[in-house]
């Protein structure tokens, strides 16, 4: 009878050894919060495809920041809903626009509170689109180079109301370098960019686009954002966002998309994000309102996996509860 001459179970035998040996770790300075900040008073409402997601009022932020800063969560990305929509998407960069109140707010209440601003004009146009739209013929094109100027404006304003770093989810050409150039001019070349780089057209943003009332009125987004079947592709985006000056390099979705993590992490050098988006959450949310599944389990099991995949940080709506289940 021959024996195995080769035992893993020896380094597995029990929760101490299991410990000593584990290679990835999360932490919950790894987790970003994303937030959907609303016009009015007195809101706090839940989004239906997202349960324990909610639209909060300026007024009514603090409850959320209070107990985001005690579970030790060091980061929110913000999300704004305008009270107007219009073809140009003003309410993305005026003075009193809602992410730049909200901003102000944030800073106010919470000044160690990292707020990443997300760049992007799909909230606030009337179409939908992430860019402005330009009518040929009969076809309606999302033109790029004019909405860069938009797009520099946006981030401008975010980063004059406080923000600590601008994160362009848009997907136009050219988006790091316009951002850059127009945040160094107006004496903003300390506010890092966060760049969504490596952003797929992806049907994982159903429930976000209900939470944000930004799906397209027409058409789809894959004229800019990128098709789910390429990778090498991923690596171009990349790159010119490095060449273009960005802080950070993003991947989005992230559970269908761990090998193009992988990817980058092996290419480059720059922190990289995971953005583990709203449908990724809202399958794991009803099938544990189900009671299908361990939903601690799954989630705690998602995130070490983009962290194992190459992630050093996760932009999550389970960071409060992972933030709670990491003290635990
Ligand atoms: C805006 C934006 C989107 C998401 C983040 N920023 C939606 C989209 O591109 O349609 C999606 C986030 C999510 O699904 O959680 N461009």
């Amino acid at each position: 009878m021959s024996f195995p001459i080769i035992r893993h179970r020896r380094l597995r035998g029990s929760s101490a050894i299991r410990n000593l040996i584990r290679e990835t770790q999360l932490h919950v300075h790894d987790l970003v919060h994303p937030m959907f900040v609303i016009y009015g008073s007195g809101i706090k409402r839940e989004i239906p495809s997202m349960p324990g997601v909610y639209q909060y009022s300026l007024d009514r932020l603090d409850e959320e920041l209070r107990e985001v800063a005690e579970l030790g969560i060091q980061a929110v990305l913000l999300f704004g809903l305008p009270e107007h929509k219009d073809e140009t998407g003003t309410g993305a960069y005026e003075e009193e626009g809602i992410i730049q109140q909200a901003t102000r707010r944030i800073k106010q209440l919470y000044p160690d509170l990292l707020v990443i601003a997300d760049t992007c004009l799909c909230e606030y146009t009337s179409h939908g689109h992430c860019g402005v739209v330009h009518h040929i013929g009969g076809r309606a094109e999302i033109d790029n180079d004019p909405s860069l100027e938009l797009l520099a404006r946006t981030a401008v304003s975010q980063a004059k109301a406080g923000a600590d770093i601008i994160a362009p989810s848009n997907m136009m050409d050219g988006y790091v370098q316009a951002i850059r150039t127009a945040l160094d001019a107006q004496g903003f070349e300390h506010v890092p960019i966060m760049a969504y780089s490596v952003k797929y057209a992806s049907a994982f943003y159903g429930p976000f686009r209900d939470a944000a009332q930004s799906a397209p009125q027409f058409g789809d987004r894959k004229t800019y954002q990128m098709d789910p079947a390429n990778l090498r592709e991923a690596l171009r985006e990349a790159e010119s966002d490095v060449r273009e000056g960005a802080d950070f390099l993003m991947v989005k979705p992230a559970l269908a998309y761990l090998d193009v993590i992988r990817a980058l992490k092996e290419n480059f050098d720059l922190p990289l994000v995971a953005y583990n988006v709203s449908a990724e959450y809202s399958m794991v949310k009803a099938a544990a309102q189900n009671g299908w599944i361990d939903e601690r389990g799954i989630v705690m099991e998602m995130l070490i996996g983009m962290k194992r995949a190459g992630a050093d940080i996760i932009l999550t709506y389970f960071a409060k509860d992972a933030a709670r289940w990491l003290k635990e």
